[in-house]
């Protein structure tokens, strides 16, 4: 198969993800900080290596700041549920996943909160003036994705992050897209919440992500239960990253996680995004050649993640998609991809587009394979 969706979960991962799963699961998958004996104990530090790890990579002020999740939504809900009050005002974008659009959405409908979102150009980014423009007295949270799962198109998170700080506003970055391909400091970008889910670039495993909690912040916890030590307290201990991990986190898929990171780091985030875009724009210069194809999003690799979306005028997205996988082995994701808000702005609902996200290792081969599907898929109709 000629796998090409690691926008939704990278696949393969590196070898070193696999070997590390295996050892730890044979030889040390005891319940960290839960007993006190040799395992747990090795368990609990793979933990704490783990958070280590994710600030250094993201120039965090503290290690404890990191909280272990489920995936990028878990990290996005524990975001939005633990900080946002009857009252507050947020800012968002019609970029956004539904991991940060539906929680925020039945917020608003709930009458808790009051919600602004802002529209992308028509390339595909968002404008920082649009932001400071929406901002008014009762403004909490500015959430923005990093970069669009539908365009791949990166947002100026530097600049809103000035004004976030600026305006004394909470600063929450959705790295779905990102972790993993694109630098990022929080402390330079002034991100408060960095959310993230450890399957896509980061080349993790399934069940993992990450919620970085900033000092200016402090989050009501969402999930409350055992933390493995304060038995007494009655309620969730304060001190992080216990405040926000309540019952046993998913170390195994955190080692899994750590040796995704370490691939990363030895490749390179700036190869691996540059090999990526590489790989579409390879696939953008080809479908500009074939009659009847349109694709979305602004040309500048520069400002790009290796994402991106195109429709065929004579095949819908699902069907194009469904015929890649059955007749060619091809996997690509067609869709909305859980982004309505800017599949109705670029007005490609409801079949949506169909996404080709390449990973660090697809070939142009793999490309080239794609096209050549594509041309007899077409030519043939
Ligand atoms: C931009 C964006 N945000 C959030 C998510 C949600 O991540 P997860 O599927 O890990 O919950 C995704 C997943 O595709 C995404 O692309």
């Amino acid at each position: 198969m000629t796998y090409l969706d690691n926008a939704a979960t990278s696949f393969p991962k590196p070898e070193g993800v696999y070997e590390a799963l295996d050892r730890f699961a044979r030889h040390s998958l005891a319940n960290p900080g839960r007993s006190g004996h040799k395992m747990a104990l090795e368990s609990e530090h793979a933990l704490t290596d783990a958070r280590h790890r994710l600030n250094r990579f993201f120039a965090g002020r503290n290690p404890d700041r990191w909280a272990f999740t489920l995936n990028g939504t878990d990290a996005l809900n524990m975001a939005f549920k633990g900080v946002l009050n009857p009252g507050d005002h947020v800012i968002t974008t019609d970029l956004e996943h539904n991991s940060v659009s539906r929680p925020l959405v039945a917020l608003a409908e709930a009458k808790r909160i009051s919600l602004t979102r802002i529209p992308a150009d028509s390339g595909g980014t968002i404008d920082p003036d649009a932001i400071r423009k929406a901002i008014t007295s009762q403004t909490k949270l500015i959430a923005l994705t990093h970069a669009s799962n539908v365009l791949g198109t990166v947002q100026p998170v530097e600049e809103v992050g000035r004004i976030a700080r600026e305006r004394d506003l909470i600063f929450l970055v959705d790295a779905a897209q990102s972790a993993g391909v694109l630098p990022i400091d929080v402390q330079a970008c002034c991100i408060d919440l960095l959310a993230m889910p450890g399957h896509k670039s980061l080349l993790g495993p399934t069940g993992t992500g990450a919620l970085y909690v900033g000092p200016r912040v402090n989050l009501r916890p969402w999930r409350e239960g055992g933390t493995g030590g304060d038995s007494l307290t009655p309620t969730q201990p304060t001190d992080f990253p216990f405040h926000l991990e309540g019952g046993t986190p998913n170390v195994l898929g955190v080692t899994g996680l750590v040796a995704g990171l370490d691939f990363v780091e030895s490749r390179g985030v700036d190869a691996i995004r540059k090999h990526e875009v590489e790989l579409c724009d390879k696939l953008r210069a080809a479908l500009s050649e074939l009659p009847g194809f349109e694709v979305f999003g602004h040309a500048d690799t520069n400002r790009r993640v290796g994402v991106i979306s195109f429709r065929c005028e004579i095949l819908p997205a699902p069907e194009l998609a469904g015929l890649l996988d059955q007749s060619f082995d091809i996997a690509v994701r067609p869709g909305l991809h859980c982004a309505p808000y800017i599949h109705k702005a670029l007005g490609t609902a409801p079949d949506g587009l169909v996404r080709v996200s390449p990973g660090p290792f697809n070939t142009q081969t793999d490309i080239d394979h794609l096209i050549d599907a594509l041309k007899q898929i077409t030519g043939g109709m």
